[in-house]
């Protein structure tokens, strides 16, 4: 493999994000975590939103959950923000507030996986792990012609050691250093030249050794099993709201989506149903209407959700359930709730 081509090209071609200008293993696995849930362009956001506001892990692991996930909030897939606040903790308490740089230490963290500990390491402290990621996997099914489905267990082993022998060989010729810099090469490669569809391997500098270009097979590389079934779910939402402007929310627990965000309170069926099959537990409330929201699609999910609107007289005076939470609603707008909750109150 030309590996000072591919090299010459990251020099020349690659962008300048601001995690790549830090060798601060907190900011560049803060970068990490949100790059695995968004794209750079709302990465950079939100990057710049986190590091401003925590400047050190040390102060990460200060703020509430609370805050930490508004600060997430409309990046999705919550457990990532909670792991994320919970592993500054472990930070600040099994490393007195230094990030560590070891793979072992970065790799027991909550939240990060084989992944994110080789690009951690590599690219702070310059260790030998070769980074596997969805651009990984795309630059090696080709580079290689590689047919073995990536989303399995045997899939994973072999993209592994293709990586880890790939960076082998390339410490071999580059005097052993330079893991992290051939770790971001090979990762913005599949971002910028090889890419999903409509890969440009005319600009690519590892055109001339690639299995896949010279076999036609580009475009059907990766190999993926298949996708899994996606559960659809109903959810009845209550939009209660009184007289003086007060709405009710609950916060969301359990082992299940959005655990930690707010939402309004919730009814799930095993279906969808009317609103007259449902048992509200307030009383004295009048039903003024119900918004159906469009199918919203999450990794595993779809959820079907309608929001019924309720006029009670007075939320202060009415006995509630346990969990609910009854708030002034232009205090909504404080607590992080997900995209769902997000795009109804936007429509409302
Ligand atoms: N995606 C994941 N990690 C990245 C990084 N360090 N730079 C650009 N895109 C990425």
């Amino acid at each position: 493999m030309d590996f000072v081509g591919l090299i010459d090209w990251y020099e020349r071609s690659s962008r300048a994000l601001p995690w790549r200008a830090t060798h601060d293993p907190y900011r560049i696995w803060l970068s990490e975590v949100i790059l695995q849930q968004t794209r750079v362009v709302q990465g950079l956001e939100y990057y710049g939103r986190f590091v401003e506001r925590f400047p050190t892990v040390v102060a990460l692991a200060q703020a509430t959950e609370d805050e930490v996930l508004k600060l997430w909030q409309g990046l999705g897939y919550y457990s990532r923000a909670r792991n994320l606040h919970a592993a500054a903790r472990q930070v600040e308490e099994l490393h007195r507030g230094e990030f560590p740089t070891t793979y072992d230490d970065v790799r027991a963290l909550r939240g990060v996986g084989d992944y994110t500990a080789a690009a951690i390491v590599s690219f702070a402290v310059d260790a030998p792990y070769a980074v596997v990621d969805g651009n990984v996997y795309r630059v090696l099914s080709r580079l290689l012609d590689l047919d073995t489905p990536i989303d399995t267990t045997i899939g994973k082993k072999t993209f592994a050691e293709a990586a880890n022998t790939l960076l082998t060989d390339y410490l071999a010729v580059a005097g052993n250093r330079g893991s992290g810099i051939y770790n971001q090469a090979v990762m913005e490669l599949g971002a910028l030249v090889c890419t999903p569809r409509g890969a440009r391997c005319e600009e690519c500098p590892l055109a001339d050794g690639c299995l896949a270009r010279r076999n036609g097979t580009v475009d059907a590389r990766p190999v993926k099993r298949g996708k899994t079934a996606q559960k659809a779910r109903y959810f009845n939402y209550l939009h209660i709201i009184d007289r003086s402007g007060r709405t009710v929310i609950c916060r969301r627990g359990g082992q299940d989506i959005w655990q930690g965000l707010y939402e309004f309170p919730l009814i799930e069926t095993p279906a969808e149903v009317e609103f007259e099959t449902l048992t509200i537990p307030v009383p004295d409330y009048l039903w003024t209407g119900a918004v159906r929201m469009p199918r919203h699609v999450l990794s595993h999910r779809i959820i079907h959700a309608v929001f019924h609107r309720l006029v009670v007289p007075d939320l202060s005076r009415t006995a509630l359930p346990a969990g609910w939470i009854v708030v002034p609603a232009e205090k909504l707008g404080d607590y992080a709730v997900a995209r769902l909750t997000e795009l109804y109150l936007e429509r409302d």
